[in-house]
């Protein structure tokens, strides 16, 4: 969601500031600002719009001093404007705060504060804390912000600064991520490693409760009673090439393209092929407990439940245990049937978002086991988790999820191998599947190869307004993905629907303004995908399809055709997502969307 960065050395702080927002610009672009520690004064420059407009305004107006903090934000309390972005300053103007995710309890401390005096100069729920630190100023900065922090309720990721106090950020942590970045006589503070990476890989990820002062010389890391904690030192170990774009228009082609590779390093050290299973270092669930599981359930949002539904399909087919797939936002406010024998898989590329989260919290309150399957090294989720999967896709920075999506499926069908195999499913068909895989980075790179059919296609569907995709089995899931993909970029109107379900009322829609995009590779279900082709041509609807071979039922039905290789059913998903990613990514580049930055959207969502 929103990003925050800091910097305390010996230099200018304003260059950090800009540089690190705009690194996190992908976390929230609606408005941003920086507070400069600047001798006896905090002084705060903030602008609406993208991080450009803030520093054209800082060119106008630069801020000095070697202490700072700065935000880039989406709007959670109040419009995107200049009064409403972070940082907010106290009263006295003395304290200036950034923050990520939500204070509950803002009204009520609202009042209280206006009651003593205080006046708001905002709509968010952040200027309370600014004031309530002045208020509760005695001593230091840390002992005014844990005092603050006892009065306030919800979730925070806080950098401060205050001149009363110089020469320090403090920050506290709960329920969105920050980790301080280790320099040579210089500290950095961020909610996202990319930010600092290109001045340090030494970090320090803060966990809930902790609070920290980050200051030149060093940092201190303490609980809500100001006692000291230990913090391992960790290494980023990607390098600054993963989150630049690298001669690609957007980050979101640039990672539509490395796919090859990502598919390949999720499996990489973890395919067995010739035993047909796999090796999962981190799931942390020995053989008898991974017999004993009675039932699976998955939970995630967006793209991140599209693969869940395909892992539902993989595990239920290979292993025969029952999968239930739950968002995680309705997951987390129901009454679920856990039980001790529940394995509750979490998946998530940014392993911070909120609902997630809180739906795996939830699962190991009712006695569950948590298996997260995680891009983000070191993020909540995979800290919190009982053993995990990396994906290894590295850094993805377009708003629209295309990479990890992807490697989530890898992850899941590993997953499925190693649990099938312990579960009855015999070696021949182990290895089967285990060599699909192996063939996947192959067969990624060479629907890649036809990526220019999809543009031609794509051109004659920009202007749709609305565009409907289909798929049976296990393609309907990839049909909710490209329908996904093409309204989050492109702003166009698009639904998902199993094929079949289309005549139970979506047919309603269908006339020659409707391009209907089947996903129909050869697979157990291909004849029923006919009929329902069929069904879509007799009312005049356009039909694109994604197919893997000739099909001479198809003759004559088709208005546009993109082929991908075949693999076995079940993985079928990992290469036919990838035509319903560029189709959505060339029409919306010719629409003139701003395609890594799709408007009121943010990468990560980290409040509920
Ligand atoms: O980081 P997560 O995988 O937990 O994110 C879940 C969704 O917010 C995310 O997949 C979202 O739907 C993307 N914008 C899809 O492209």
């Amino acid at each position: 969601m929103c990003g925050i960065i800091g910097y305390v050395g010996g230099k200018q702080a304003t260059p950090f500031l800009l540089e690190g927002l705009r690194r996190m610009e992908y976390r929230g672009y609606d408005s941003a600002g920086v507070a400069v520690a600047n001798g006896g004064a905090v002084v705060t420059c903030r602008a609406a719009g993208k991080i450009a407009r803030l520093e054209s305004a800082l060119a106008a107006t630069p801020v000095h001093g070697t202490v700072g903090v700065g935000h880039t934000r989406w709007a959670t309390h109040g419009p995107p404007t200049e009064r409403n972005a972070h940082p907010h300053a106290s009263a006295d103007g003395t304290v200036a705060v950034v923050h990520n995710g939500i204070i509950e309890n803002a009204n009520a401390l609202r009042a209280v504060l206006q009651g003593k005096g205080y006046e708001f100069r905002s709509d968010t729920d952040t200027e309370v804390m600014a004031h309530l630190v002045q208020e509760l100023f005695e001593g230091s900065l840390e002992d005014a912000v844990i005092n603050a922090l006892r009065e306030v309720e919800g979730t925070y990721g806080l950098a401060i600064v205050s001149s009363r106090d110089p020469g320090k950020i403090v920050a506290a942590r709960k329920g969105s991520p920050l980790l301080i970045g280790i320099g040579d006589g210089e500290h950095f503070l961020a909610s996202d490693a990319s930010a600092i990476l290109a001045h340090t890989r030494q970090v320090v990820y803060l966990d809930d409760g902790d609070v920290a002062v980050v200051q030149a010389d060093g940092y201190r890391v303490l609980d809500r009673d100001a006692a000291p904690m230990s913090r391992r030192v960790e290494k980023i170990d990607w390098d600054l090439s993963a989150i630049e774009r690298g001669g690609y228009a957007h980050f979101m082609l640039k990672e539509i393209f490395e796919q090859p590779q990502t598919v390949e390093n999720a499996m990489r050290g973890r395919l067995i092929v010739e035993d047909g299973t796999s090796k999962l270092g981190g799931l942390n669930l020995s053989h008898e407990q991974l017999m004993a599981i009675d039932n699976i359930i998955i939970t995630a949002c967006g793209t991140s439940w599209h693969s869940a539904l395909i892992g539902e399909m993989m595990i239920e087919e290979l292993c025969r245990i029952p999968v239930e797939v739950e968002y995680a936002s309705e997951f987390r406010y129901r009454n679920p049937i856990v039980t001790d024998r529940t394995l509750c898989i979490v998946i998530s590329q940014s392993g911070e978002t909120a609902d997630t989260l809180a739906a795996m919290r939830e699962a190991k309150r009712r006695g569950a086991r948590t298996l997260g399957l995680v891009n983000v090294v070191g993020s909540t989720i995979a800290r919190e988790d009982d053993g995990g999967i990396y994906l290894h896709a590295g850094p993805e920075i377009g708003v629209a999820s295309t990479k990890a999506f992807t490697s989530q499926v890898v992850a899941l069908a590993l997953f499925t191998l190693k649990l099938a195999r312990k579960r009855g499913l015999s070696v021949t068909r182990g290895i089967e599947f285990a060599k699909a895989l192996a063939a996947l980075p192959g067969q990624v790179r060479e629907v890649l190869d036809r990526a220019e059919q999809m543009e031609h296609i794509a051109e004659e569907f920009k202007r749709s307004p609305n565009v409907l995709y289909l798929g049976r089995g296990v393609n309907f899931p990839v049909a909710l993905e490209g329908a996904l993909k093409l309204k989050e970029i492109s702003y166009i109107h698009a639904e998902g629907y199993p094929a079949a379900e289309m005549k139970h009322g979506p047919i309603a829609l269908i006339d020659e303004m409707m391009p209907v995009v089947f996903v129909a590779p050869h697979d157990a279900v291909f004849d029923k995908v006919v009929s329902n082709v069929q069904e879509v041509k007799a009312r005049k609807g356009t039909v694109i399809a994604v197919t893997s071979r000739d099909e001479p039922a198809l003759a004559g039905l088709l208005d546009y055709e993109f082929r991908i290789p075949e693999t076995v059913d079940l993985l079928m998903p990992v290469l036919a997502s990838i035509p319903l990613q560029l189709l959505a990514y060339y029409i919306a580049v010719k629409r003139g969307a701003n395609v890594d930055q799709p408007r009121n959207l943010a990468k990560s969502v980290t409040v509920e």
